[in-house]
């Protein structure tokens, strides 16, 4: 494992330039993220096309050939969700553990990103994913993604408003403040240009974050509505600090430890939009606390301890919330080939 400290300083640069109003390059597409794409997924990823006299198929159902197509994905994975890091498949194949079956590019085919490079995919998809006018190959494009449904701009005129009003009257962190926090391997970068609202994250290395490198994050707690703690080491210690950030709007604890001890802790919330508890051992007492969140739009409970009952309480609870919770596999069992998939990766 490569230590994260070295990288600390990458992301903070970027944070501190665009505080100082120095004018911030923002990401080029073409210059900064194209030719990642084209080095290390393109091969496996472009549109039908003809190979040593055999038609070959994007593998995965992903294409990346086409900015269109970065914005459609299959029918699970969307490789790029603009301005949501968490939800963009090109961040989470390629900050999975790489023993994982959807590590990419897959083992042995070609070298990982590096914490660098993927740094700057995550700021190009903070900031908006712009293509900066390039288009791909439009073959394949279907005609709807032309011109996207109207439910579009309403989702994102809701998430503008929210943002907006909790950024009113905050300060953003001074250098000093985040000079303090700059040893715990957290990558924290603004929101937008300017914006005091912070992202955090710890993809640099998840191993390394503990209890102690949240409570280290307090002295930012007003600032950070988004932050990713997946498959970091926390426990239920770290509800203690994850209360006193008044302005959380997104919480990743997949695969964390967790437990309804924890979750309890966090039902003040007052903006919890998004809570991701994937593979945690939460049980339908947890879900008693999520309960009194009533900001919650967005909870996932796949792979956890609780039952149908409990998920169905929820969202009685929660009316407007989409709750995804454990897959329910009915009658009939699925076929052995169908249990292999996913594992092989050709
Ligand atoms: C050698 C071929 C190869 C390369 C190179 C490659 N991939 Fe893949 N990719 C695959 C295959 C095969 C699958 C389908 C895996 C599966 O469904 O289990 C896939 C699936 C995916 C998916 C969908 C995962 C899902 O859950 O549906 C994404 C997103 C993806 N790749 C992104 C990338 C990115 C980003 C890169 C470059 C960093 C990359 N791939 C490089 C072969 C490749």
């Amino acid at each position: 494992m490569r230590k994260s400290s070295p990288y600390r300083p990458v992301s903070l640069f970027l944070f501190v330039t665009s505080l100082a109003g120095v004018s911030h390059a923002k990401t080029d597409f073409k210059v900064d993220i194209l030719p990642l794409i084209e080095s290390r997924c393109l091969k496996c990823h472009k549109g039908p096309h003809e190979e040593n006299g055999k038609m070959q198929k994007p593998k995965g159902d992903i294409r990346l050939d086409g900015a269109w197509a970065f914005l459609k994905g299959n029918k699970e994975t969307v490789p790029v969700v603009p301005k949501d890091v968490t939800k963009s498949g090109i961040i989470q194949v390629t900050t999975l553990p790489k023993d994982d079956d959807k590590f990419m590019p897959p083992e042995g085919k070609g070298d990982p990103l590096t914490p660098d490079e993927i740094n700057k995919l995550k700021t190009w998809i903070i900031e908006g994913a712009d293509f900066g006018g390039w288009e791909g190959n439009l073959d394949g494009k279907p005609a709807e993604a032309v011109a996207p449904a109207a439910k579009v701009p309403l989702k994102d005129r809701e998430h503008d408003l929210l943002y907006q009003k909790l950024a009113e009257g905050l300060q953003p962190p001074t250098e000093e403040t985040l000079k303090k926090i700059a040893s715990g391997g957290a990558q924290i970068a603004a929101l937008q240009v300017g914006s005091p609202l912070l992202h955090v994250d710890f993809l640099a290395g998840v191993t390394k974050c503990n209890d102690e490198s949240l409570a280290a994050l307090t002295p930012l707690k007003d600032n950070i509505v988004h932050l990713d703690l997946a498959r970091t080491e926390i426990t239920d210690a770290a509800a203690k600090s994850i209360v006193l950030m008044p302005r959380l709007t997104r919480l990743d604890l997949r695969k964390t430890k967790i437990t309804d001890k924890g979750l309890g802790q966090l039902a003040t919330a007052k903006n919890l939009v998004y809570l991701n508890l994937f593979g945690t051992e939460i049980t339908d007492a947890g879900l008693a606390s999520l309960a009194q969140i009533k900001t919650l739009r967005n909870v996932f409970l796949s792979d956890t301890k609780v039952t149908d009952a409990g998920v169905a309480k929820l969202k009685a609870s929660l009316p407007k919330a989409e709750i995804v919770g454990n897959v329910v596999i009915t009658a009939p069992a699925p076929k052995p080939e169908e249990m292999k998939k996913g594992k092989k990766a050709k």
